[in-house]
């Protein structure tokens, strides 16, 4: 995408009232005015389901759309692809989706303890090599983030491409005896998988799909921090 496009997106992100883009200053001074408060925003008290790492959203935009009673706030560093989701929401009038600009990294500033019941992570960035081990979205440290911000039992679904990231993750949750509730390694060929899974693809799975990688899934449960 060109750098007028992007700064065009840019411009409308910061106009869009669907979007959020706190700054860091903000957000290390304990100002970030939603954080414990969404149901504000949303004008309801229903549950908070969040897409990390979301891209253009396709996970927030279409589990919106079957969920009228849920909350869906997709987060993700680039302003130019979340736009795509945010500007989405808008033209379909869905008032349960916001997006929020941030580094992953910074989630338990942002939500209070509690406050999100479910949590999808659609296609992260592996980070193979061991140096990039701490920007993976399953380590321990992601996942004791998540676990501060969860409900009581909240979920967790890993959906991805990456085998190496599916067996990590795996791996990990049984070291720390966490539940898992499923686990798919080839979810389209493998019967079993929940429909939000088989039924809605991302622009990045669709790209694997083309070169016939399997997609796996995983779902499990974060016990309270
Ligand atoms: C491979 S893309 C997948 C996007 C989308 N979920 C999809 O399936 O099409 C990974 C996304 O995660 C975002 N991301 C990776 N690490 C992040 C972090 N620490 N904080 C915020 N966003 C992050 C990237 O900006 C990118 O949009």
């Amino acid at each position: 995408m060109g750098s007028k496009n992007k700064l065009k997106r840019f411009k409308e992100n910061e106009q869009f009232d669907n979007v959020f883009q706190p700054n860091r200053e903000e957000i290390s001074k304990g100002n970030f005015k939603l954080k414990g408060q969404w149901s504000k925003h949303f004008k309801n008290d229903n549950p908070i389901v969040l897409e990390l790492g979301c891209g253009k959203g396709e996970y927030t935009i279409e589990l919106a759309k079957r969920n009228a009673n849920v909350n869906f706030i997709g987060v993700d560093i680039k302003g130019a692809r979340l736009w795509r989701g945010a500007k989405t929401a808008l033209e379909d009038n869905l008032s349960n989706v916001a997006f929020l600009r941030t580094q992953i990294e910074l989630i338990d500033d942002l939500f209070a303890t509690n406050e999100v019941s479910e949590i999808w992570i659609t296609f992260p960035d592996p980070q193979i090599k061991y140096k990039r081990t701490k920007h993976r979205l399953t380590n321990n440290e992601f996942l004791n983030r998540y676990q501060r911000i969860l409900k009581k039992d909240g979920l967790v679904h890993l959906k991805t491409d990456s085998e190496f990231m599916h067996g990590y993750t795996l791996g990990l949750l049984h070291g720390l005896a966490f539940e898992v509730v499923y686990a798919n390694h080839d979810v389209y060929k493998n019967e079993g998988s929940p429909k939000e899974v088989l039924e809605i693809q991302t622009f990045y799975e669709n790209q694997y799909l083309d070169k016939n990688k399997p997609i796996t899934y995983i779902q499990f449960r974060l016990p309270p921090n």
